[in-house]
């Protein structure tokens, strides 16, 4: 009898990932018999972990902070959106036995963007706030939607000009310090710093969201974060979480391990019904 493939998320904390439910949902909807857990990992174990899931019918790693660097530098072969993101979100055992590292955070932002809200990326200009490995995760992929040009701002402004070095070649995006946004404006603000955790903003100047422009959150919580709020009293057209990243990033490591893209809308649905009714309890 062949054993369940097993995939698994490792992070550090984990408890409260929705990875096990997003994929046990898209399991059963596309009938793929998997089982996916969640691993509570320390760096220093990480290696050791991954090595033994992958020798005992592990098929499939989902990677997260802390541990997504040290993803990349385990993946022996990675995509060229990995290569440059310095992050691996995905590991899949290839055929041959090596394994393959991908970062599918970038298309999974790209994805909920475009066609779950209908927001166009090509010909706009697009501020990233932030400039730590979340940031890095997503450049790429949007400067393949060939915006007018990403400004990234950072509170450390030499971390945002050592990203501009590693993508010039890739679109039109530069760097700045957030005084230095006075004045400007943008069609999207994407909110890639870990202050939401903190519950505090970036320091943003008035007239900074362009008249029919749209905020995003990579963070997503079951009550509206700060920048989300922020968007709504800037007039945002849409001032968005980032539920349906995490969804569509799912969807595209599903995709990368089984071959079948499972369809997320429904998901999506189901995940925002529940966050709204828990907030009601
Ligand atoms: P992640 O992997 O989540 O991107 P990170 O690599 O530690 O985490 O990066 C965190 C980002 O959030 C950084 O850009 C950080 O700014 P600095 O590089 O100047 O430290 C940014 N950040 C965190 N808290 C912030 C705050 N309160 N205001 C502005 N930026 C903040």
């Amino acid at each position: 009898m062949n054993a369940i493939d097993r995939y698994a998320v490792l992070g550090q904390p984990i408890a409260h990932s929705k990875s096990p439910r997003i994929h046990q949902l898209f399991a059963e909807q596309t009938g793929e018999c998997l089982q996916y857990s969640a691993l509570e990992v320390p760096a220093e174990q990480f290696t050791d972990v991954v090595t033994s899931f992958f020798a005992n019918d592990g098929k499939g790693l989902n990677c997260t902070v802390p541990l997504k660097e040290l993803a990349w530098a385990y993946a022996e072969c990675k995509t060229e959106r990995a290569q440059l993101a310095k992050a691996v979100n995905t590991l899949a055992l290839q055929k041959d036995g090596s394994v393959l590292g991908d970062n599918t955070d970038g298309i999974g932002l790209v994805t909920d963007l475009k066609h779950n809200h209908g927001i166009v990326l090509s010909g706009r200009r697009i501020l990233i706030l932030g400039a730590g490995g979340a940031s890095r995760g997503i450049i790429l992929p949007l400067l393949e939607e060939v915006p007018e040009f990403i400004v990234i701002a950072n509170r450390t402004l030499a971390k945002a000009q050592q990203l501009v070095t590693e993508f010039a070649g890739k679109g039109s995006v530069s760097a700045c310090s957030y005084t230095d946004l006075k004045g400007q404006s943008f069609d999207l603000i994407i909110n890639a710093t870990s202050s939401s955790l903190t519950h505090e903003l970036p320091p943003l100047p008035e007239g900074l969201l362009a008249n029919q422009g749209s905020c995003y959150g990579l963070a997503y919580s079951n009550k509206a974060t700060v920048f989300v709020i922020w968007g709504l009293e800037n007039k945002a057209l849409k001032s968005l979480d980032g539920l349906g990243m995490l969804v569509e990033q799912a969807a595209e490591a599903f995709y990368i391990w089984r071959g079948i893209r499972p369809k997320t809308a429904p998901i999506i649905d189901l995940l925002n019904a529940e966050r709204y009714f828990a907030t009601q309890l």
